[in-house]
């Protein structure tokens, strides 16, 4: 206690005017954990984990946990509350186009529910529930795509 006292007034006594440095990520609140677990991370697992995960880690980024994600690769995912100076929206939002967009344009695109999502999240506001219900529809339909596609278990033999 009286560390943290003697602390806090040497701070504010030796730097008053110094404006902040880039403030460390703050930790998430309960709120946006679950956000995390229930919208985010399954739309990571269906869209970039194949990429960016315990297989391959293009780019140096992992996105299967939300430990990974906020560590970030060769360059920082994001700050919450920062979306503009976020590396990973940036990259999500491109057109289709884009040779740097992600998913690669080869790959299915997230679509718009999936992307404001993201970007609500980062934002660091609540994902409001019919969002986040249109989102997982949609994150849904691309797991499903995929498995049909390509079926992980092939049907026993008879
Ligand atoms: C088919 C493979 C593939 C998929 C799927 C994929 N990526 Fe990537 N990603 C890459 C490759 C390759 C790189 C490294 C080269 C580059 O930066 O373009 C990369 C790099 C990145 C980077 C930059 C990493 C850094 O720190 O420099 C971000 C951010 C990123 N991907 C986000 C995503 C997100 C979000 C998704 C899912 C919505 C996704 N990626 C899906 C292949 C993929």
């Amino acid at each position: 206690m009286h560390v943290f006292l003697l602390l806090c007034v040497g701070t504010l006594a030796a730097a008053p005017i110094t404006p902040k440095k880039a403030e460390s990520a703050a930790p998430l609140s309960p709120a946006q954990k679950a956000d995390y677990a229930q919208v985010i991370q399954p739309l990571f697992d269906a869209h970039c984990v194949s990429c960016h995960g315990p297989k391959k880690e293009k780019g140096k980024l992992r996105l299967d946990s939300l430990e990974a994600t906020l560590k970030g690769g060769k360059n920082p995912t994001f700050t919450l509350g920062r979306p503009n100076s976020s590396m990973l929206l940036a990259r999500v939002f491109l057109e289709r186009g884009a040779g740097d967009v992600m998913p690669p344009k080869a790959e299915r695109p997230l679509t718009e529910k999936q992307k404001e999502a993201l970007y609500t999240f980062i934002e660091g506001q609540p994902i409001p529930a019919d969002l986040a219900k249109a989102a997982n529809a949609d994150t849904q339909a691309a797991l499903a795509a995929a498995k049909a596609a390509a079926p992980a278990n092939p049907p026993l033999r008879k």
